[in-house]
């Protein structure tokens, strides 16, 4: 019998588990359990909830690896002992040390050649800045700092293991060099005053780095869409599309990215290559926004966008409802033009889902400019990909065929592949038949995104 390994996903929301065997990729059992709401939580939340979703499958597995949400920022004692709460990738109260950290590294040109991406205050090295200027007995207290995945992989490894990571997920730190691939210490020790301790890195992608108390395996993990990435198979030039609370375009490349406009972060994969992405604040929350506006289900929603026609009868929709981070619009609000007594509630549904596709249109569109690649494939996952007019309606939009994937939780399968490459020892990672997906094509619908950018440059 083929061994069985354990993939998790410790995301924003939830810990998923999934034993997978190791030899197939066939899902053998899932877990899973809820994490508490809020862009700050204590992080030992996360521990109780992985215990919670292992149990019972983490005896069964020879390997486990573990993917979490990218950025969070864990700040230990020199106990191991929690210092503050978490501030998560979602907390936006660094965006001022965002731009000083930048400004400290000689301007965004000058930072993306050093680490890969231009600082968002979504990256951990501007909380521990944050931390710095805002809980200065705090800074002082902090001992070490590890990404969310570091902290469960820890709490899963035999006691005395020195905690590690990836570089993945380290590449989203902003104290990692995507250049030499090798931490930046003096650049975590500039965020939070002072010199601070980091988890060790891999030497290859599927090194074991540790083995939990029951004796098995444990690889490096990653972020949540490194593992997605690795979950889905993909490989150079192909593009996953998550629609999920943050809609993210990523792309595995060859090739280091650099975009000093800070559209396209360019963090590392956890294979060795790169995944230059574009992330926006706003996705599935459109079309829930939209559905509570109407007073329908998802599915209504979908019948009514789909009477619609392309470009809504003229309603246009700016769906910056939040703020936006892709583009860089931290304080905008949504707009919606070309209302008149003759539109209908199809027309509003309809312009909802179409701007949900045209930013993701434009995310892609960034990749493209950024790495040079015309996308090979571009394959829909998340909550959000589920809607029917989000899939009849994306290759249309985006003007290309598009890959429904089939519905999986891809960020633990991504982390249940790199424990069974970890275990194999093998130079690259085992070949899983995946469940295909299904392709849909339609006719461009070029005047959709033409509107949109329109508007997006008219509020500029
Ligand atoms: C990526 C990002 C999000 C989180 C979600 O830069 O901030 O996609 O990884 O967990």
């Amino acid at each position: 019998m083929a061994p069985a390994v354990l993939g998790i996903d410790s995301s924003t929301q939830s810990t998923k588990a999934v034993l997978v065997d190791a030899d197939t990729g066939r899902v053998l059992a899932e877990r899973r359990a809820a994490h508490p709401d809020g862009t700050e939580v204590d992080p030992r939340a996360w521990l109780d909830a992985v215990d919670d979703a292992t149990e019972g499958l983490i005896n069964q597995a020879e390997a486990v690896a573990v993917a979490g949400q990218q950025h969070g920022m864990v700040l230990l004692d020199e106990h191991g002992d929690v210092v503050r709460p978490a501030l998560l990738w979602n907390d936006n109260r660094s965006a001022p040390q965002a731009k000083d950290l930048t400004a400290e590294l000689g301007g965004p040109e000058r930072t993306v050649e050093q680490i890969g991406s231009l600082h968002v205050a979504s990256f951990t090295a501007t909380k521990m800045r944050w931390v710095r200027d805002e809980e200065p007995q705090n800074a002082a207290r902090a001992a070490s700092v590890l990404l969310p995945h570091d902290y469960v992989s820890a709490h899963l490894a035999e006691p005395g293991t020195e905690p590690f990571t990836d570089r993945g997920d380290a590449s989203g730190t902003a104290y990692f060099s995507t250049a030499q691939d090798a931490w930046r210490p003096d650049l975590a020790a500039a965020a939070i005053g002072h010199d601070i301790a980091l988890p060790r890195l891999p030497d290859a992608p599927n090194q074991v780095m540790g083995r939990t108390g029951r004796g098995a395996a444990l690889a490096a993990g990653t972020g949540d869409n490194m593992g997605a990435a690795l979950g889905l198979s993909l490989g150079p030039g192909d593009v996953s599309v998550s629609i999920g609370t943050s809609g993210v375009c990523a792309m595995v490349s060859d090739h280091r990215p650099q975009d000093a406009s800070g559209t396209v972060t360019g963090f590392a994969d956890a294979t060795g290559r790169f995944l230059p992405m574009t992330t926006t604040i706003n996705a599935s929350r459109i079309l829930e926004t939209m559905r509570g506006w109407l007073d329908v289900d998802h599915e209504e929603l979908s019948r009514l966008a789909l009477s619609s026609t392309p470009g809504a009868n003229g309603v246009v929709l700016l769906p910056y409802f939040d703020g936006e981070r892709t583009p860089n619009r931290p304080d905008a609000r949504a707009t919606m033009t070309g209302m008149s007594t003759s539109t209908t509630r199809a027309d509003l549904a309809r312009a909802a889902v179409e701007a949900l596709l045209c930013s993701l249109a434009d995310g892609i569109a960034a990749l493209e400019q950024v790495t040079g690649t015309q996308p090979s494939r571009i394959v829909l996952i998340g909550g959000g990909a589920r809607s029917r007019a989000v899939q009849e309606l994306a290759p249309a939009v985006l003007g290309r065929p598009v890959t429904i994937a089939p519905e999986a939780e891809y960020v633990a399968l991504g982390a249940a592949r790199q424990a069974a490459w970890a275990l194999s020892g093998e130079a690259e990672p085992p070949v899983w038949q995946q469940g295909g997906g299904r392709l849909v094509e339609a006719e461009p619908t070029p005047q959709v995104i033409e509107a949109y950018r329109a508007l997006r440059e008219a509020t500029a």
